[in-house]
């Protein structure tokens, strides 16, 4: 049985603050939401005590938006496993586009943070997908399994989770088409060892797209930005129908 992963990546967006105010108004709308579902919120590193502290006793889990492959050392900037599973914290995105397109993250280092999450007993995220140039080239599926291939290199697939976020889709308004996500993911699917992955959409997910994107058949999940940021919206998003 695949698992449902529904995850909020804020970004770098809320402070201690606003992350605690989020909270106030987002838990007490998961009464009723069906066990079915696990629900992550994937935090800027600053907010991860805060959040910890009171997500005690709550079904949320927390993630965090990045990890180094080293344990310890002179990486200024970055982050250990240590330094994350000291907060409770279960899942890291790993590889998001972001990250290749404006930090240099390559098909290599996505590979190393991958393994050095698993290590930890962090759940990674791992994020593919293409740009719209990409997709205009007709260059979407080589690309999609060839990123699988070179990131998943002796990956343990038991402990995983796969986004697929087609770049042109994020932070635009532009969902994919849901017959289309659908069947990127099953391509995704179809090169993994371990069929249980949960494989998310992500790209403009909203509470007005969400149930036709949870009703295809091979999307086990989204991985929502910018509809993550307020309660209600996130809350609508979680309790999908
Ligand atoms: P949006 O939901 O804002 O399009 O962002 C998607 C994303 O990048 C999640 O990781």
């Amino acid at each position: 049985m695949r698992k449902i992963v529904i995850a909020g990546n804020w970004k770098m967006h809320k402070t201690q603050a606003e992350s605690l105010e989020f909270l106030h108004g987002f838990l007490k709308q998961l009464d009723e939401t069906p066990d079915d579902r696990e629900i992550v919120l994937c935090v800027p590193f600053t907010a991860l005590g805060a959040l910890s502290k009171n997500l005690h006793g709550s079904r949320v889990r927390l993630g965090a938006q990045n990890v180094h492959w080293e344990a310890s050392g002179a990486y200024t900037g970055e982050i250990s496993g240590a330094m994350l599973t000291e907060f409770g914290v279960r899942y890291v995105v790993v590889g998001h586009s972001e990250r290749r397109q404006f930090f240099g993250e390559t098909d290599e280092t996505v590979n190393l943070r991958l393994k050095a999450a698993q290590n930890h007993g962090l759940i990674p995220i791992l994020c593919v997908g293409e740009s719209k140039q990409q997709r205009d080239a007709g260059e979407t599926e080589s690309l999609i399994v060839g990123q699988l291939q070179a990131d998943l290199e002796g990956v343990d697939q038991s402990q995983l989770v796969i986004a697929y976020e087609p770049i042109w889709a994020i932070g635009t308004g532009d969902t994919c088409e849901t017959l289309e996500a659908n069947r990127i993911t099953a391509l995704i699917r179809s090169q993994l060892k371990n069929p249980d992955v949960p494989i998310q959409y992500g790209g403009s997910v909203k509470p007005d797209n969400i149930d036709e994107i949870m009703a295809q058949p091979d999307i086990d999940g989204a991985l929502v930005g910018g509809a993550s940021l307020t309660p209600d919206s996130f809350a609508r998003i979680v309790n999908y129908q």
